[in-house]
């Protein structure tokens, strides 16, 4: 049973797996390289999926799609990208995952930047009265995730979009754990910048994830090389996508999380969501009445991810017994956010997270609570 779904998805569709299979075995040229057919097809099939993906995010240039192989590697261009000066200011949350806040901090020792995590707090509210008066005159960029992958609180991107459009302020914001789940508009909520994953949500494979850049944003590439464009000149093409795509792309892995994005589509948003409230309600329930169990998180209002302790018994241990004795995939630990955990209290030991996805089921949820109850009996008597 998978329920480590904030990690990445598991099981992808058959889709996916056909698509993939079928550019695998059919097509993986090179796309944009020859001109052969079979490289055609790779490119057609890339295309379609550049212009599948701006059109959900509610984007109008599929050229400003750009293909990097994870979130963080989206966030690394979209932050150090970033033509930073010394004295610069970002602001940021404390529950950012280390791929936002290593490139941050990193930025801060190099160009000399400014950052300030606000913190959000536990509950659904966001105080955006006290989230503006973090902004400075130095303020360039805000930089928020909109679903933390730790207490699954959402964050209100539209009201900071609108904020950042008002101040002038670039706005980037990480879609890791909710692309796929919640509905993104970058036009409507002023987004300039969208990072996000293809293996989470999208329910695409490994090894795919997008930068998406606002018309107005000036990046810099982190990476020079082979575009199969202009090959004349010494300088990276100053044209997108290939501006910030050097090197080979991953077509198998574009046509499944294509594949991926066309099942969500199929599913539909709200029912994806509909369906993971449903099980987190019914997991935070029961975990309710469980003895010695602590939960994290927002009480209403929150993406399908659960963190949560038991008093005396260490989170790798409860992992490590449902994996070995029941068959449970869960992840224990400070799941990369180490300062989210600050804010929880829960530095020190870390937590279990338990979190779904569009193909877990309630029968699922009725095992796993059924095995932390004997966990507990075992421990307690
Ligand atoms: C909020 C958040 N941002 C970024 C990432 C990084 O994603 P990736 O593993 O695709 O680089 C994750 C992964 O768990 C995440 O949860």
């Amino acid at each position: 049973m998978y329920l480590d779904q904030a990690a990445s998805s598991f099981p992808k569709p058959p889709e996916v797996v056909e698509a993939m299979t079928k550019a695998l075995t059919e097509y993986a040229a090179n796309p944009g390289r020859s001109g052969h057919r079979m490289a055609v097809k790779a490119n057609e099939v890339i295309s379609q999926a550049r212009e599948q993906l701006a059109d959900f995010f509610g984007f109008a240039y599929p050229d400003r799609v750009c293909f990097t192989s994870n979130a963080t590697s989206a966030l690394n261009q979209g932050i150090k990208g970033f033509r930073f000066q010394s004295g610069d200011h970002v602001l940021t949350t404390s529950y950012e995952h280390n791929s936002v806040r290593r490139p941050l901090e990193n930025m801060k020792e190099k160009s000399g930047i400014e950052i300030t995590y606000f913190d959000s707090g536990v509950t659904e509210d966001f105080d955006m009265d006290a989230f503006e008066k973090e902004v400075t005159p130095q303020t360039k960029m805000i930089v928020v995730s909109h679903g933390s992958n730790l207490t699954g609180k959402i964050t209100p991107i539209k009201e900071i979009g609108k904020l950042a459009k008002e101040r002038g302020i670039t706005f980037l914001v990480d879609a890791a754990q909710t692309a796929g789940v919640l509905p993104i508009s970058m036009e409507n909520m002023n987004i300039d910048l969208l990072a996000f994953p293809g293996h989470k949500g999208l329910l695409g494979p490994q090894g795919t994830g997008v930068l998406i850049v606002g018309k107005g944003v000036d990046l810099e590439p982190l990476q020079q090389g082979g575009t199969g464009s202009q090959s004349e000149s010494i300088q990276q093409p100053e044209v997108y996508p290939e501006y910030l795509e050097s090197g080979t792309l991953n077509t198998p892995g574009i046509a499944g999380l294509l594949a991926g994005l066309e099942t969500v589509k199929r599913l539909s948003l709200e029912a994806i969501h509909r369906h993971e409230q449903l099980l987190i309600s019914k997991l935070i329930d029961g975990l309710r009445s469980i003895d010695y169990v602590t939960i994290y998180g927002p009480s209403s209002n929150r993406l399908g991810v659960v963190p949560f302790t038991i008093e005396g018994i260490d989170g790798q241990e409860i992992a490590i017994i449902l994996d070995q004795h029941y068959d449970i995939a869960v992840r224990a630990g400070l799941h990369c956010t180490p300062i989210g955990h600050e804010s929880i209290g829960t530095s020190e030991c870390g937590a279990v997270r338990i979190s779904v996805g569009p193909y877990n089921t309630e029968e699922e949820i009725e095992q796993v609570l059924t095995a932390l109850q004997e966990i507990v009996e075992g421990y307690f008597g």
